[in-house]
């Protein structure tokens, strides 16, 4: 699919090349000292200001579980605080699904089309709305990759996806359309979505909102996260 991505001792980092910035992301793998900070953000902007024909106007996302102080003065802005919650195979069980529910697998391009017009109106995420193009169909051919589209009484109403690497399930795009909440079609997603392989425990980034959601599902805190976002 293109793209390209890099990994340093203090930072890895990935930019598809797409105009989406959830795809255009580095995380810091280790605190950056006082002395290195301003080296290392030297370093993750230069590498998203390698030009990008594609979208040279899209954001890029800076996600830390440590604080990140002046990251404002460089021209970085606050974009969220999520929390990183981990599961473990035995923990709490999810009842059945809601009545009404069916969750299938997307295996095919119309089916993933679907998928991303359900969380770019869930989130929502305007600029993935703008850029359909965001995601083809080869991402449903990769093994550590499996997207999970909710239907209620057969409309599209639900999704949520897994990462399947580092030996978890990575659960993420769990979203329900405004319509249709309060009905634990969210809590089937993510369950659906923490249990893909289920010799597996399970990790996701939540929201201060949804977080509950997860709590019953048997996810625990593990570390606060922040995460910036810049223009490219
Ligand atoms: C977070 C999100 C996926 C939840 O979707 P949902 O389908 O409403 O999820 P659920 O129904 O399982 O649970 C949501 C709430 O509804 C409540 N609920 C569930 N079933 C209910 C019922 N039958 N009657 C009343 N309330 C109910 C739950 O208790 C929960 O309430 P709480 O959050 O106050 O504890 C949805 O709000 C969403 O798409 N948000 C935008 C995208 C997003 O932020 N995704 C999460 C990223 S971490």
């Amino acid at each position: 699919m293109g793209g390209r991505a890099v990994r340093r001792p203090e930072f890895a980092a990935a930019d598809l090349g797409r105009s989406w910035s959830l795809f255009n992301s580095a995380t810091l793998l280790r605190p950056v000292l006082e002395t290195d900070r301003t080296r290392v953000l030297d370093e993750v902007e230069a590498f998203y200001a390698a030009s990008n024909a594609a979208c040279p106007r899209d954001d890029f996302l800076l996600w830390s579980p440590w604080r990140v102080p002046g990251l404002d003065a460089r021209g970085w802005k606050l974009h969220d605080h999520m929390v990183m919650m981990h599961r473990g195979v035995n923990a709490a069980r999810q009842t059945p699904p809601p009545q009404g529910l069916t969750i299938e697998r997307v295996c095919d391009a119309i089916t993933l089309s679907t998928f991303v017009d359900v969380v770019a109106r869930a989130f929502p995420f305007p600029d993935l709305r703008s850029a359909p193009d965001a995601w083809d169909e080869r991402v449903l051919s990769h093994p550590r990759l499996r997207f999970w589209l909710g239907r209620f009484d057969g409309h599209p109403v639900a999704t949520s996806a897994t990462v399947v690497a580092g030996g978890l399930n990575g659960v993420t795009l769990v979203a329900t359309l405004p319509e249709f909440r309060q009905q634990e079609f969210g809590a089937a997603l993510a369950w659906q979505a923490a249990t893909a392989e289920p010799s597996l425990p399970s990790a996701l980034l939540a929201g201060e909102k949804p977080r509950p959601v997860y709590e019953r599902l048997g996810f625990t805190p593990i570390t606060p996260f922040t995460v910036w976002s810049h223009q490219r």
